[in-house]
């Protein structure tokens, strides 16, 4: 499906400064993005558009579905910037409570997504005590919970050492073989070019796409 997710003239402005400046693209279903652009340029503020957490000028659909307003698109994984966990709870225990939101994730899924990252479920670590790098593993692990069938990544391998990255780079292979469709923003290039299908290179509201070759 090549419109899976069709962005239609979108445009946000905050404060007088034009963050996403007229943008129509395409996103085919069951691909891998890499969105990169220098700092500053509206990666996150795009992934925050396609997932309804900001409202826009223009139109975003995913899966055919209007996304904005009150509507968010359906079975959705997001890490955008620092995920909120409680800190007096284990890893374990936090993702426990984001499951009862969905409604078929059991304890031995939520085990395998954490062992996916490369954290202990049985650590009695809380939350709070953990460093960067488990915060953030902890961030993936919670996204691609339930193995949704959008994942919005905003900078993945921040605070991640070289084998926190190459778990990073399995999952999201994992997420493809799954049948996700995973957009990905970071200045990891690297990584990009090496899990994406394709690139998105963001320049003053001019989009344009590049096929990767892995
Ligand atoms: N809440 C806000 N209020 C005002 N301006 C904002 C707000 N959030 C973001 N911006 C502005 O929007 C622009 C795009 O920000 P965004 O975070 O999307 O950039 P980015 O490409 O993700 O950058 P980075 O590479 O640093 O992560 C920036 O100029 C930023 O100052
Ligand atoms: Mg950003």
């Amino acid at each position: 499906m090549k419109d899976y997710i069709k962005l239609s003239n979108v445009t946000k402005t905050l404060k007088g400064n034009t963050v996403l400046n007229n943008i129509s693209i395409e996103f085919e279903k069951n691909k891998v993005y890499g969105i990169e652009g220098i700092n500053g340029l509206g990666k996150t503020m795009l992934l925050r558009a396609i997932c309804g957490l900001v409202r826009t000028e223009g139109t975003i659909t995913v899966d055919g579905l209007l996304v904005g307003g009150d509507k968010f698109p359906k079975n959705i994984g997001i890490l955008i910037e620092s995920p909120a966990f409680l800190n007096e709870f284990t890893g374990k225990e936090n993702l426990k409570l984001l499951s009862f939101l969905y409604d078929d994730v059991t304890d031995s899924d939520i085990n395998s997504v954490i062992e996916k990252v490369g954290l202990n479920p049985a650590d009695k670590r809380h939350y709070g005590k953990y460093s960067l790098g488990m915060k953030q593993r902890l961030g993936i692990a919670q996204a691609i919970l339930g193995c949704p069938d959008l994942v919005l990544l905003d900078e993945p391998t921040n605070a991640l050492d070289a084998e926190g990255i190459n778990r990073m780079k399995n999952i999201v292979t994992e997420l493809k073989n799954a049948g996700s469709t995973v957009l990905i923003a970071s200045h990891d290039k690297d990584f990009i070019e090496e899990v994406s299908d394709s690139k998105i290179l963001i320049d003053r509201g001019v989009i344009n796409e590049v096929v990767c070759h892995g």
